[in-house]
């Protein structure tokens, strides 16, 4: 098949993870021959150093005219002053916005050999497989912001639309996996969470009744995640707290370099990132772990391509490279060898090929 895809390289380590996925895709195009084409344009503190905006116009036609769009990272030390009016981070935000990308999958998912490389007990991360339906387009990120000398707000806004559509998302997946759906909130406290409660009930029980639905409120769920994570099987929650305790989960995982995101709405085109940051520490040191962009590549494949047995292939080969041994810095044990950026991705094109 042909195919666009806009590649957003961003900041820190963006661009060398970018490079790397798109280097699994072309191997992928070359050995099911496919044809992808790629558009690159700029975003976050790049676009910021360039034109003066973090998502330019021009950004935001070319990911609009691809079939999907694939982001690497963006922020850094150099755009965080907290007088700035403009921060890399807004790029990001009005994009997801702006392509309505509004259900943000994020699987959490456990190489047995990288047991070492988890804070966990080994016996605690056997058989967790969850995936995460973060809401990504609402909530506190996206409310009316207010600040003063001694004041600061953010309004956290959620609409009974907005729920359901993110629940359906959710409750569909899980019905494809293990049947059971858990929703996160804090509904002993606001009010959103009590619409979000409501909601998904209402849902779950008129739509999905064959699902089993758990409902956690959020600090129990963070201390559930460590203590029993092999029982979720999809987890549900408004945006802030998906983008907590995913991070949190990528320590299930032993790396936040390890887990991928695909961001969906209502058509086939998705916006795809790493869950991990722009790693300004290790940035152009060509040492950060490729894994999650790459996986990230096989949801693009997967979602908005449909193209499942090529995703698989790929995911499969991160997979097979790992269990033979190959590890980035992030991930490796005592007296095991280091790879690079580059040689990592290697290993991995090389166990697709
Ligand atoms: C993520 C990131 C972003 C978020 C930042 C970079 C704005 O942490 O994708 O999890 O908070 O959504
Ligand atoms: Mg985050």
């Amino acid at each position: 098949m042909e195919a666009l895809i806009t590649l957003l390289p961003g900041d820190g380590i963006g661009p060398d993870v970018t490079d790397c996925a798109r280097k699994v895709l072309d191997a992928a195009a070359q050995k099911y021959d496919h044809r992808f084409q790629y558009n690159e344009a700029r975003i976050g503190g790049a676009a910021i150093d360039a034109t003066g905006d973090p998502l330019p116009p021009s950004t935001v036609e070319k990911c609009k005219a691809a079939d999907a769009v694939f982001l690497g990272a963006v922020g850094g030390p150099q755009w965080s002053d907290p007088n700035a009016k403009v921060r890399p981070e807004q790029g990001l935000l009005k994009l997801r916005s702006m392509l309505g990308v509004y259900a943000n999958i994020r699987p959490v998912r456990i190489y047995p050999e990288l047991a070492a490389a988890s804070p966990l007990r080994a016996e605690i991360l056997e058989g967790v497989d969850m995936l995460v339906i973060r809401e990504l387009t609402g909530g506190i990120y996206f409310g009316k912001k207010t600040r003063t000398d001694t004041t600061a707000s953010d309004l956290c806004e959620y609409s009974v639309g907005e729920i359901e559509r993110i629940v359906r998302v959710a409750a569909r997946l899980a019905g494809e996996r293990r049947g059971k759906l858990c929703s996160v909130d804090k509904a002993n406290v606001l009010e959103t969470s009590r619409l979000w409660r409501e909601t998904t009930n209402r849902v779950v029980a008129s739509e999905f009744p064959q699902l089993e639905l758990e409902t956690l409120l959020v600090d129990a769920a963070a201390m559930h995640l460590i203590s029993r994570p092999a029982d979720f099987d999809v987890i549900v929650t408004e945006n802030m707290f998906g983008d907590i305790l995913t991070d949190e989960a990528s320590m299930l995982a032993g790396s936040l370099g390890m887990l991928p995101s695909a961001s969906l709405g209502d058509g086939s085109a998705g916006l795809y990132e790493p869950i991990h940051g722009s790693a300004p520490d290790i940035a152009g040191k060509g040492i950060a772990n490729p894994c999650a962009a790459i996986a990230s590549a096989a949801m693009l494949l997967r979602h908005s391509l449909g193209l499942d047995r090529e995703a698989t292939a790929i995911e499969h080969a991160i997979a097979t490279a790992i269990t033979a041994g190959a590890r980035t810095a992030d991930i490796v044990a005592k007296g095991e060898e280091r790879l690079t950026t580059s040689e990592m991705t290697a290993e991995i094109i090389r166990h697709l090929a």
